[in-house]
């Protein structure tokens, strides 16, 4: 019997459950988490905020997003993560027994698994240039988010650093490669209004005796540090608002 091809989803999901079982979930954390810590920063979360981090990996920066949305004057926060790969959420579980308000789902960001306009802030980190269909990505987002929401999405594979485009015919999975602007103009497309960008530069330093098989040279790794990720922000309007003249009682 011919073997039956895996759809695009389906190859992420394999893809992926070889990086965790490698131990590239946690190994990504020492690779992310300065320019997470940047992200957080812009995010500006507060306790009682529900949170999605899109593409949780093995969850290290789902774990710090909710001690800083846990218990406060404003409420009990908690944060979901999904991803793809079912041996990343495996993993993300088993590190997060400690934690009340975190939840891991396996699922796919072209159909995330949960209810609409629940979501006050959204987080992905080196993912989203991975979704086959980065559109419909855009309206589930969109879906889940609540009005006013705020999401941040975290990219190092993009046109506007050179050196990251080193690594696209090394990926074992296709991806999208776009401008700072051209992403601007997608989220536009689908609705989302306060649409910014920013580059975050990675400042951790490079050993010089630092092996690299990612990059050409160890130069080029430095160039694409100093370049940094691309942070591109964007809100849900809030749809609840009245037309002028009009009041809801
Ligand atoms: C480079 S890793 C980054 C993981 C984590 N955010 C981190 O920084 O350590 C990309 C992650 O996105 C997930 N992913 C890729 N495509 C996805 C999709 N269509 N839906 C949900 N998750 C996806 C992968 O399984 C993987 O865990």
């Amino acid at each position: 019997m011919p073997e039956k091809k895996s759809n695009p989803d389906e190859q992420l999901q394999q893809e992926f459950n070889r990086w965790a079982e490698a131990g590239e979930g946690e190994k990504m954390r020492n690779h992310h988490l300065d320019i997470t810590e940047k992200t957080l920063r812009h995010m500006d979360l507060r306790p009682g905020e529900r949170v999605l981090d899109l593409g949780c990996g093995s969850g290290w920066a789902t774990r710090m997003l909710a001690r800083l949305v846990a218990d406060g004057p404003e409420g009990f926060g908690q944060v979901v993560g999904v991803d793809i790969s079912d041996e990343m959420i495996r993993q993300a579980r088993a590190d997060s027994k400690d934690f009340e308000n975190v939840m891991y789902v396996w699922g796919s960001a072209t159909q995330i698994p949960w209810e609409e306009n629940f979501f006050d802030k959204v987080l992905s980190v080196e993912s989203f240039y991975y979704y086959p269909d980065q559109d419909r990505a855009l309206a589930e987002l969109f879906r889940v988010m609540a009005p006013k929401g705020r999401m941040f999405i975290l990219i190092n594979l993009y046109k506007d650093n050179p050196y990251s485009l080193q690594w696209v015919d090394k990926l074992k999975v296709p991806v999208h490669v776009r401008s700072a602007q051209e992403y601007a103009d997608l989220l536009r497309k689908h609705s989302f209004e306060k649409v910014e960008y920013v580059q975050i530069p990675d400042d951790t330093p490079t050993p010089d005796d630092y092996v690299t098989k990612s990059f050409h040279s160890l130069a080029d790794l430095k160039a694409f540090k100093k370049t940094g990720a691309l942070l591109l922000m964007a809100s849900k309007p809030d749809f609840r608002n009245p037309a002028p003249g009009y009041t809801v009682y």
